[in-house]
């Protein structure tokens, strides 16, 4: 089973370099005690370089918001794996709501994504999630089977992937999905993973959950038996919001 956590900050379209590497300087000089919460940073591109070097002796890691499948090519406004690799970065945010609903991106081209950045050695976190108009049809679970069908095809290992449900109707509109409805899809999440691969190998997945987590309701969502950490947006903008709810996990896992 999951012991340790991951708390994930997307900054989306948020913060210039020099904002970026102000706020990591304070957050690294906190010295925050947080052994077994993997603390992730996922900046705009712009910003990546200029907080590696920072990173460098920092318990942290930088994670990507997207990046495309191919290497290199005539690809305006792209950015490829080996590209955000050279910043440092270990992971890269795939799939996002924002992604998906705002620039259309496809399960196939998700797919893609995610497999060139595990072959170029980084982490997917491949974002799930179902529209209110799906929820409010029944279609929540079968819309995760899909995601995460379509999304890991072809991907035969599980250890380096990491899952992030997150309902599109909570992302940013300050409205959490009530305990039951995380644990249900949670639940979902872990039992379709383990018909995929085995219930060894979906027990040791993380499944964070995303969709307004803020330092009130962190404790109760943590709380949950298949939560493993949070993708958070708003929340992680602000260092006291951000480090309160890293403090809740951490103290939550230590019992
Ligand atoms: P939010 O965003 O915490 O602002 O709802 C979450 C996300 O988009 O990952």
């Amino acid at each position: 089973m999951n012991k340790h956590a991951i708390v994930a900050g997307n900054w989306k379209m948020y913060k210039t370099s020099v904002e970026g590497r102000n706020f990591v300087e304070d957050f690294v000089n906190l010295m925050l005690n947080i052994d077994d919460v993997e603390v992730i940073f996922c900046p705009p591109f712009s910003a990546l370089f200029n907080i590696d070097v920072i990173l460098k002796d920092a318990p942290y890691k930088l994670g990507a918001q997207n990046c495309h499948w191919e290497n290199e090519g005539a690809f305006t406004g792209e950015i490829s794996v080996n590209m955000l690799e050279s910043c440092g970065v270990d992971y890269v945010i795939l799939g996002h709501s924002e992604r998906r609903h705002v620039f259309n991106e496809t399960d196939e081209w998700i797919n893609k994504k995610v497999k060139s950045v595990l072959n170029g050695g980084l982490k997917p976190i491949l974002c799930i999630g179902e529209t209110l108009d799906q929820r409010k049809s029944n279609e929540t679970k079968d819309v995760l089977f899909h995601q995460l069908k379509e999304g890991l095809s072809g991907v035969e290992k599980l250890d380096e992937v990491v899952i992030a449900y997150e309902p599109v109707w909570a992302i940013g509109t300050g409205e959490t999905a009530t305990i039951e409805q995380v644990g249900e899809a949670h639940k979902w999440v872990r039992n379709i993973l383990s018909d995929f691969y085995s219930r060894d190998i979906a027990d040791d997945t993380s499944i964070l959950y995303g969709g307004s987590v803020k330092p009130e309701n962190a404790e109760e969502l943590f709380g949950i038996k298949d939560v493993n950490g949070f993708l958070i947006g708003g929340a992680s903008l602000k260092i006291d919001p951000f480090k309160e709810i890293i403090l809740t996990v951490n103290k939550k896992l230590k019992g």
